[in-house]
C-alpha cells in the first residue's frame, strides 16, 4: 500500500485532476454504503430490486417509501473531513491555476454542503423528486412525505430523481464526466467499489490517456491493481491527511 508523499508530488506537479466519489465517502456521515449489508426493515431487500423503473412501476408505494427513508436519512448527515477535505484540496488547485473537477455517483450533495462547488452528480440527487407525469421537479428539504408515493399538482405519481439500474445517466453530466476524464494529468477514485459503470470507465478512460491514477478506498477493489497508488483507509482519515501535507 501506498504512503502519501509520492501522491503529494504528484498533485504538485499535476495540472488537471480528476476525482470520482462513491458511497465510501459518506459512510463516514453516517450514510450506509450502496452495497452494506441492507438494515432493518429493509434487510430483506436487495437494493438492485429497489432501485429500478420496473420496481417503481411494480410498487411505487414500496420504492418511494425506501427512498425517502434514505432521503430523511440524509438530513441528519453532515459532511465528514473527507468531504472538507476534497472542498480544501479543490481551492488549493485554484490558488494554483489547477484544474479540479469533482464528478460523484452519490446523491446526497454532502460534497456541496461541504463547499465543493461545478460537482458532476452521475447518478442524480435525492434531494429533488420528478413527477412520472408531468416532468415537474421539486426540491425537497422537509420531512418525511406525508403519503407514498408522494403526488404532483398534475396527479401524477413523484420520484426521486437519481439514476434508477437500467436508466440513461444524465447526458451532460456523463459528457463533462468523460471530458474531463480524458482532459485529466491525474485521477483519484475514492471510495467507490467500481463496480458500476459508466462511472466505473472513467479511471480507465483517464489511464489510457497517460493519467497518473490513485485509489483511496476502505479495501482493494477491482481497479487497485490499474492505480499507481492506492491508499486503503477510511476517506475521513486519508484525505485530511493528504489535504493537510499540501500547505
Ligand atoms: N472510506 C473509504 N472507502 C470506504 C469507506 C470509508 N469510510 N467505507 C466504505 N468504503 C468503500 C467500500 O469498501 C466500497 O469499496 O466504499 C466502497 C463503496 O462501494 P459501493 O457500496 O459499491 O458504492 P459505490 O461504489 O458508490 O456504488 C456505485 O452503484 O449501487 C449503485 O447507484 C449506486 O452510486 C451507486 C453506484
Amino acid at each position: 500500500m501506498t504512503t502519501l508523499p509520492p501522491i503529494i508530488e504528484a498533485l504538485r506537479e499535476a495540472k488537471a485532476i480528476a476525482v470520482l466519489t462513491g458511497a465510501g465517502v459518506s459512510k463516514e456521515s453516517g450514510i450506509p454504503t450502496f452495497r452494506d449489508a441492507m438494515e432493518g426493515l429493509w434487510a430483506k431487500y436487495d437494493p438492485a430490486e429497489l432501485a429500478t423503473p420496473e420496481a417503481f412501476a411494480r410498487d411505487p408505494e414500496k420504492v418511494s417509501r425506501w427512498y425517502d427513508e434514505r432521503r430523511v436519512r440524509c438530513s441528519a448527515a453532515r459532511p465528514n473531513p473527507g468531504h472538507r477535505a476534497l472542498a480544501d484540496l479543490q481551492a488549493w488547485c485554484g490558488e494554483r491555476g489547477k484544474s479540479f473537477t469533482l464528478i460523484t455517483q452519490n446523491i446526497d450533495r454532502l460534497h456541496q454542503a461541504a463547499g465543493s462547488h461545478d460537482v458532476i452528480e452521475l447518478h442524480g440527487t435525492i434531494w429533488v423528486w420528478r413527477c412520472t407525469l408531468c416532468g415537474d421537479e421539486q426540491e425537497e428539504r422537509g420531512g418525511p412525505f406525508e403519503r407514498y408515493p408522494p403526488l404532483c399538482a398534475c396527479g401524477g405519481f413523484r420520484r426521486p430523481a437519481v439514476v434508477w439500474f437500467g436508466e440513461m445517466l444524465p447526458e451532460q453530466a456523463l459528457r463533462r464526466a468523460f471530458d474531463t476524464a480524458e482532459a485529466s494529468d491525474l485521477f483519484f477514485s475514492i471510495g467507490t467499489s467500481g463496480l458500476v459503470t459508466p462511472a466505473a470507465d472513467l479511471i480507465h478512460i483517464a489511464a489510457r490517456r497517460g493519467a497518473r491514477t490513485a485509489e483511496i478506498n476502505m479495501e482493494p477493489t477491482s481497479i487497485t491493481g490499474l492505480t499507481d497508488w492506492a491508499i486503503h483507509a477510511p476517506a475521513g482519515e486519508a484525505l485530511p491527511r493528504l489535504a493537510a501535507a499540501l500547505v
